[in-house]
């Protein structure tokens, strides 16, 4: 699991983004912040995270704010750009497989650490199953 990965959080994310960089440290990070535990508004960092991904094939990236709510809502706005919130291994899988996630959200409060690193394995591993999906994605992307 070499694999090249963004990852950004606000303040409500933060200690939960250090969790993952840590306990999953054979991917190779690629931080767009926050870099420290005081406020920092989501909006900016999923901006930030996004603007990396854009014009590069199959990047990937995780997002966490408090909830993973406000994070995905705003990745969300960019086209291409499919950000799903997850809470378990199966919506981690659910999210590849179906909606091809290219963004996986989390919610540093509401998602514990050792979850939320299952979350992200399992979103790995699993390949997007293609075939009746490929329609939605277009459209979802159109
Ligand atoms: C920040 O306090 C909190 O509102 C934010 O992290 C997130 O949960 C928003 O959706």
């Amino acid at each position: 699991m070499s694999k090249h990965i963004y990852i950004g959080s606000d303040h409500g994310g933060f200690e939960l983004k250090e969790a993952l960089k840590e306990n999953l440290s054979e991917i190779d990070w690629e931080d767009v912040g926050c870099f420290e535990n005081s406020r920092c508004d989501y909006p900016n960092i999923a901006d930030a995270l996004v603007k990396k991904m854009q014009d590069q094939k199959n990047a990937l990236g995780i997002l966490i704010c408090g909830t993973g709510i406000g994070i995905s809502i705003r990745a969300n706005r960019y086209k291409e750009i499919r950000a799903a919130l997850v809470y378990d291994t199966e919506t981690a899988r659910l999210a590849k497989a179906h909606n091809h996630a290219n963004v996986l959200c989390l919610g540093g409060r509401t998602t514990d650490i050792k979850t939320a690193i299952e979350c992200v394995k399992t979103w790995l591993k699993t390949d997007y199953d293609g075939g009746r999906h490929d329609a939605r994605i277009f459209l979802l992307d159109s």
